[in-house]
């Protein structure tokens, strides 16, 4: 690695004693459901209100690969923040397994979302200052003490999305396709039971689409839950379920 990076493991005060997703012996994992009752949220901006969603109540068993889709503006960003408990919502209820989401501290939320979710943003949040290999190494430190954090395991991430070549670069030196391979890698080092992502082959040419498309599947396969944000066709056409979002609302199961 180019520069020295400081990773502590600090002990996990979180429910350290009693790991979320795993039995006691590690080797059965419980997949959490998600669960959203009425809930929305509104941005007030000068003297508007921007209701982004509005009274949304959906639920997601765990292994379901779900594909929400809808026009520009139509909540989707805001529904996947509010589940990773990025954003908090104006009303309602957000629940991932017998976790309340929007009522946990900034650090209990760094925590659990270090074990629970992996996350891939729209606009990829990279850290600037950091290689392409420290990026993806960076979610080891929130999670807990019997995770060793492992070089190793970031570079065979990477290699995984084809970004061998690139580890010691800093995000301004890659492509739009390199930046949202190494955020997947990043979303998925902790090996998380749930992945989120918001437009993941919006960047990609067709060969890294397929790619990253596969990666989805074999994730999914291995019993973990997907939410994806996608406009892509054959993206949406490997969830198992699709949620149509209109103004600020799920409109339903689209075909
Ligand atoms: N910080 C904010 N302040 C004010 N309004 C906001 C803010 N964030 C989102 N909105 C509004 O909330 C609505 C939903 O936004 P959101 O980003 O969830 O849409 P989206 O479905 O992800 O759209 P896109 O497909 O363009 O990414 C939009 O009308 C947007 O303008
Ligand atoms: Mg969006």
């Amino acid at each position: 690695m180019a520069r020295a990076v400081h990773l502590r493991l600090a002990p996990c005060g979180f429910d350290a004693d009693r790991p979320l997703w795993y039995t006691k012996d590690m080797s059965a994992v419980a997949q959490p459901a998600i669960r959203l009752e009425q809930v929305s949220r509104v941005y007030h901006v000068g003297e508007r209100d921007y209701h982004a969603l509005r009274a949304v109540s959906l639920r997601v068993e765990p292994g379901e690969f779900v594909a929400v889709v809808g026009p520009s503006g139509s909540g989707k960003t805001t529904l996947l923040n509010l589940i990773a408990g990025i954003d908090r919502p104006t009303a309602g209820e957000v629940w991932v397994g017998d976790v309340r989401v929007d009522t946990l501290d900034e650090n209990a939320l760094a925590r659990w979302r270090g074990r629970t979710l992996g996350i891939v943003f729209q606009f990829f949040q990279l850290l600037p200052t950091l290689t392409v290999l420290e990026n993806v190494l960076l979610p080891m430190q929130l999670r807990d003490l019997w995770v060793r954090v492992d070089a190793q395991r970031a570079r065979a991430a990477l290699e995984r999305v084809g970004m061998a070549a690139h580890l010691d670069k800093l995000p301004a030196e890659l492509s739009g396709g390199e930046k949202q391979r190494a955020a997947l890698a990043r979303a998925l080092i902790n090996d998380p039971p749930i992945l989120i992502a918001d437009e993941p082959t919006g960047n990609l040419d067709s060969a890294t689409g397929e790619q990253i498309v596969a990666l989805f599947e074999a994730y999914h396969q291995q019993g973990k839950t997907v939410i994806l944000v996608t406009h892509e066709e054959r993206l949406a056409e490997a969830a198992t379920r699709r949620l149509h979002m209109l103004d600020g609302r799920v409109d339903g199961e689209a075909a």
